[in-house]
This record gives C-alpha cells, sequence and structure tokens, in this order.
C-alpha cells in the first residue's frame, strides 16, 4: 500500500513536470519557419513548395502515446536526413555512413561489435544506440558535444575522417540532392554544413522508441509476468537501485542524461583514473572517470555493453553491479552498497532482473522501416 502511494505521488510529480516540459516544447514548436515560406513571385517550380509539418511520436504525461506536431519538423527534412545518415557519399573515400556503424536492426548500435571500424581501424569506443536522443542533453561517452546538430559534425570529423565543407561539395555535385535541400529548407536550395547537420538531426530526432511490453504495459496491453515483477521491483527499490540513474523520467528514456561513475574500474587516486571522460570535457578533477549513464532500453540489440563494450551479456552486467564494484574516487554515491563490494544479489533475483531488463526490448523499434537505408 505504501509503495502504491508512493507511486502515486512520483507519478504525480512527474505529470506536473512533464506537463511544463511539454508547454515548453510546445511554444518552441510553433516557431515558423521562414526558410520555408513559399515566393509566388519565382520562376522556380519548386519555390512554391511549403514543407509538410512531421507529428512527433513521444510519450504524453499519462503514458498514452499521443502525436504533437511540431513544425520545426518537416517530413521533407526527416527524408533528406536519412539520406544523408545512410549515403557513404558523406566519407572521404566513400564508403562509410552513419549507418554502417549505427545500424537500425541493433537500436542504431554496431551489430554486436565491441568496436567499430572507421577509417583508419577501430573506434576508441563501443558505438551507441541513437534511441530517443531528442532528449539528451550532452551526447558521446563523455559529453563532449551539447547537440545532436553538433554531435554529427564530430561524428563526421572523427568517425568518417571527413570535414564538412569536403562534404558540400561533394553533394553539391549530385544533382538529384538539390531539390530536396529545396523541399526541406525553401529557396535558393544552396547546400550548406548547417543544414546537412539539421537534417541529420530532425531524422535521429525521429528515433523515438516507445513501444516495449514495459510501455505496453502502462497502457493496458501487457501484463508483466512475475518474474518480470520481481525484477522491476529489485530495478526500482533500494534493493537493486537502479532506477536512482536509469531513471525511466518523463519520456521513459530510462536515463537521468547524467555523467556518472558507475565503479567499473578501481583507481586508488584521481593520478590513476585511466580513461577520465567527462574530465576531459569540463577539465575538472571531479569529473575524471564520469561517463554518460546509457539508456537500459533494447539491451538485447545493444549487446556488448558499457563505453568500451567490456560485458558481452546482461548477466556480465549484472555479476558487476552484484559482486564486483571497484573503488575510484568520484564514484557516485547511489553506488551504495560500494563497500560491500556489490548488491549481493541471489541467482533468482539476478534473472529476474534480467527478465524485467528484458521488458524494455521494443521490437517494433529496430524493424521500423521508416529507419532503414533508403538506397536499398
Ligand atoms: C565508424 C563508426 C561510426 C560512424 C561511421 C558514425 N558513428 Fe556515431 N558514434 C560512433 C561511436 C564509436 C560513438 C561513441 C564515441 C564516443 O562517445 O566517444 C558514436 C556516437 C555518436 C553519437 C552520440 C550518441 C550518444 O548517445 O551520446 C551520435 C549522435 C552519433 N554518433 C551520430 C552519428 C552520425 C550522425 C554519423 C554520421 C555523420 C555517425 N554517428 C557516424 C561510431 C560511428
Ligand atoms: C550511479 C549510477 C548508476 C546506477 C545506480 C546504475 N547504473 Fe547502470 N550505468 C551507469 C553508468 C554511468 C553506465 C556507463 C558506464 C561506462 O560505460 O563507463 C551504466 C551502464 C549500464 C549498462 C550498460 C548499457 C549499455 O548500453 O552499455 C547496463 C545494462 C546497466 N548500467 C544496468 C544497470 C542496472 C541493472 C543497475 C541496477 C542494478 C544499474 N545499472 C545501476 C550508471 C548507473
Amino acid at each position: 500500500m505504501k509503495l502504491k502511494i508512493e507511486k502515486l505521488l512520483s507519478s504525480l510529480v512527474k505529470v506536473s513536470l512533464a506537463t511544463v516540459l511539454l508547454f515548453l516544447l510546445g511554444i518552441a514548436g510553433c516557431k515558423p519557419d521562414k526558410n520555408i515560406e513559399p515566393d509566388p513571385n519565382s520562376n522556380d517550380p519548386d519555390s512554391l513548395y511549403v514543407g509538410t509539418p512531421y507529428s512527433l511520436q513521444r510519450p504524453s504525461p499519462s503514458n498514452r502515446f499521443r502525436r504533437f506536431p511540431d513544425s520545426t519538423f518537416t517530413v521533407e527534412g526527416i527524408r533528406l536526413g536519412r539520406m544523408l545518415f545512410w549515403d557513404p557519399i558523406v566519407s572521404a573515400d566513400s564508403t562509410l555512413s552513419c549507418g554502417s556503424c549505427h545500424k537500425p536492426e541493433f537500436a542504431f548500435s554496431d551489430e554486436g561489435k565491441q568496436f567499430s571500424m572507421n577509417l583508419s581501424g577501430p573506434t576508441k569506443r563501443n558505438t551507441p544506440s541513437l534511441q530517443n536522443s531528442i532528449w539528451m542533453r550532452q551526447l558521446f561517452w563523455d559529453g563532449r558535444q551539447p547537440s545532436l546538430e553538433a554531435a554529427s559534425h564530430d561524428a563526421l570529423l572523427d568517425e568518417q575522417h571527413f570535414n564538412a565543407a569536403q562534404a558540400v561539395s561533394k553533394i553539391e555535385k549530385r544533382t538529384d540532392y538539390v531539390p530536396l535541400f529545396k523541399k526541406a529548407f525553401g529557396r535558393p536550395g544552396t547546400i550548406t554544413e548547417d543544414k546537412i547537420f539539421r537534417a541529420i538531426g530532425m531524422f535521429m530526432r525521429t528515433m523515438i522508441s516507445t513501444n516495449s511490453n514495459y510501455d505496453k504495459s502502462l497502457r493496458g496491453l501487457y501484463t508483466l509476468s512475475d518474474a518480470e515483477q520481481r525484477g522491476l521491483a529489485i530495478f526500482s527499490t533500494e534493493k537493486g537501485d537502479c532506477f536512482h540513474c536509469h531513471t525511466d523520467g518523463p519520456y521513459l528514456t530510462f536515463t537521468n542524461n547524467e555523467f556518472l561513475n558507475n565503479a567499473l574500474d578501481s583507481a586508488a587516486t584521481l593520478a590513476d583514473v585511466k580513461d577520465i571522460g567527462l574530465g576531459k570535457v569540463t577539465g575538472s578533477t571531479d569529473d575524471y572517470g564520469k561517463f554518460k549513464v546509457p539508456s537500459v532500453r533494447n539491451l538485447s540489440y545493444t549487446y556488448p555493453y558499457m563505453r568500451d563494450g567490456r560485458f558481452e551479456t546482461l548477466e556480465q552486467v549484472v555479476n558487476f553491479y552484484s559482486d564486483s564494484l571497484r573503488y575510484s574516487p568520484n564514484i557516485s554515491p547511489n553506488m551504495k552498497k560500494i563497500n560491500q563490494g556489490g548488491l549481493h544479489l541471489t541467482a533468482q533475483e539476478k534473472s529476474d532482473l534480467i527478465a524485467f531488463l528484458k521488458t524494455l526490448d521494443d521490437a517494433s523499434f529496430v524493424s521500423d522501416t521508416a529507419f532503414s537505408n533508403p538506397f536499398k
């Protein structure tokens, strides 16, 4: 009973927070984009073209999934973004696209690979999912980019060994792209770096996962099994304490969007922290060894796990939280069992927790043809 009241109270707080957020998003979304105003006096056949507003599907406060119109997105912008995401023209030797590493069937991670291959060898970190990135505030494992547009720019330079100016001049030579830019961004249809990243950003913002069994259970369309229910109780209480960091939040993202240390590596002093993560970005020793809290959605597709893909299975992840926490100076205070080395779950509790995590798999997201390679 107590739990029920707590749950009710916390969902009330969530509802009001979410309402404020949705209201703000609504205001931001209502700005008309002057770029897509038609020009009746032009001879250009595309000049009368007006972008088609795209309705993004977001979970609403009542967890019923409604569609919200948002005029900052257009169907044409998303279509262009999808092409640019998948077109290998956007890399130095025309072999690598964003979709070469961020594959929809793997929730936009890379096909079970610990590291992906870029043009000079393996990537430094594990390729993360791009799901629900519309709600991410800082991108990359170390938080080095503040927006999806900046992250796309960074990915182009770092993973595809290509710069935006070179990309513009290659795309300019492709006559099929000019009308697409015009339809997405209006006259005169010039191809600019800014438009490339805005279009890719629009496409990535549509990668919203809201249809897992857990989501369905909130809508009364699925009943959690006993094991899944017990796993949820471990996840969302002090017993497992996962919920402090992998928070469901107003949009059920299952990340609190923070950068924290979850006791993966041992380090006696700050000087011993090997991969300083967020510390490299902020320059603050308080941030040494802190990394993005990833979402725990779609884990069946995003293996291996952690920034360096060190764990291949969920059993290994859960064994780590249960029995192998390691001390270092900036451990999050939410790793409460650090002094005991972990949560020390029983075999039953571990398998229940994994059963719950798997209810966050969204099979319709990974098979959604709206994201697939448009050139195939
Ligand atoms: C060679 C593989 C590869 C290619 C190609 C690639 N990425 Fe990535 N992407 C990665 C890796 C690895 C990371 C994590 C890097 C890090 O955190 O240091 C990443 C991270 C990201 C992130 C941050 C996600 C998060 O959760 O913070 C975004 C956004 C992103 N990539 C978008 C793109 C876009 C857009 C393109 C195409 C322009 C692209 N990527 C091309 C491998 C790749
Ligand atoms: C103090 C915050 C915190 C708590 C509590 C926490 N995690 Fe994490 N979790 C993280 C961070 C940070 C990472 C990424 C660490 C890295 O790669 O450096 C992570 C990574 C993961 C991953 C890997 C996801 C991926 O895509 O690579 C899984 C799965 C996971 N946690 C599950 C859990 C479970 C289950 C619990 C509860 C038993 C839990 N976490 C508790 C912060 C936390």
